[in-house]
């Protein structure tokens, strides 16, 4: 894993920001993996002044949302639909055509969650996968016990996550309690991840995720078993880092690396890693 730490919120959102801008300037038709909660809403914020600034086309890229809250329609004002058509798809100009993500009232969403793999296949695999994790060590909606090879599919949510999304609704009765969510087995697929963290309420639970053990009851620290994960953070969520110098020392060693690998951008490169040895 790539430990990044910046100075705060602004400066974590802005390196993000500057990651995906460059990979959509150098491949037009890249697919993006999205996420929603508070934390990635100055990564896009500053996407969409970059793309404003720097005259970048996505009209060329697919986006997949790594989750959807269940029972709630795509029109409804928490719905992550709303959040992300409101966040990001409007700025970005982004077609209906482009985005993909789960529906929260489908009736076969056991169907839903096949096809959505399917489709994410279809559209060669995810490049970039953005995250943010949960209170409870979650990446998308896997929670604590979630099988780290699970595919998309209907969960329980768990209860610190309910009370975590509380605020965002009237009464403690309309949050959603189960969701459909891609799984940390889908997620790993993605050519290369980028999962942020903001504030000291985080540190606990990213310190687990990139110094703890391998674990499915944090769902995040399956990101170590990933080729390639960046993961940046603000200074209060990294102050739990024991090797936190270690880290910053890497950083500045490789500044002159570009932030994602080269096999996102060549596909026969990409191939070549992906095939098993014939003899
Ligand atoms: P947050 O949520 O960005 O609102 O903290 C993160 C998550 O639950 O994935």
């Amino acid at each position: 894993m790539f430990v990044k730490v910046e100075r705060d919120y602004e400066t974590m959102s802005q390196r993000g920001a500057r990651i995906v801008a460059d990979l959509v300037k150098q491949k037009s038709d890249a697919v993006l993996g999205l996420a929603t909660g508070s934390t990635p809403v100055g990564l896009y914020e500053n996407l969409i002044r970059i793309a404003k600034d720097e005259n970048i086309d996505f009209s060329g890229i697919t986006t997949f949302n790594l989750d959807e809250y269940e029972g709630l329609p795509a029109s409804h004002p928490e719905s992550y639909h709303t959040f992300m058509q409101v966040n990001l798809f409007d700025g970005l100009g982004l077609s209906e055509q482009q985005t993909n993500l789960l529906s929260g009232m489908d009736i076969d969403p056991v169907a839903q969650c096949a096809d959505f793999e399917m489709m994410i296949r279809r559209a060669g695999g995810i490049d970039l996968q953005i995250l943010g994790i949960g209170g409870d060590g979650h990446i998308a909606f896997c929670e604590p016990g979630s099988s780290l090879a699970g595919r998309t599919s209907l969960v329980a949510l768990h209860p610190k996550t309910i009370a975590d999304n509380t605020r965002f609704f009237d009464k403690k009765e309309d949050v959603p309690r189960k969701a459909l969510t891609m799984g940390v087995g889908t997620i790993l697929e993605a050519r290369s991840c980028l999962i942020l963290a903001a504030g000291d309420a985080k540190s606990e639970v990213w310190a687990q995720m990139i110094e703890g053990p391998v674990t499915s009851q944090v769902t995040a620290s399956a990101l170590q078993l990933h080729p390639w994960a960046i993961a940046i953070s603000d200074r209060d969520a990294a102050a739990k880092l024991k090797n936190l110098d270690f880290y910053q020392h890497i950083d500045g060693e490789l500044a002159d690396q570009p932030e994602l690998p080269l096999w996102v951008f060549q596909p026969e490169l990409d191939q070549r890693r992906n095939s098993m040895p014939t003899a």
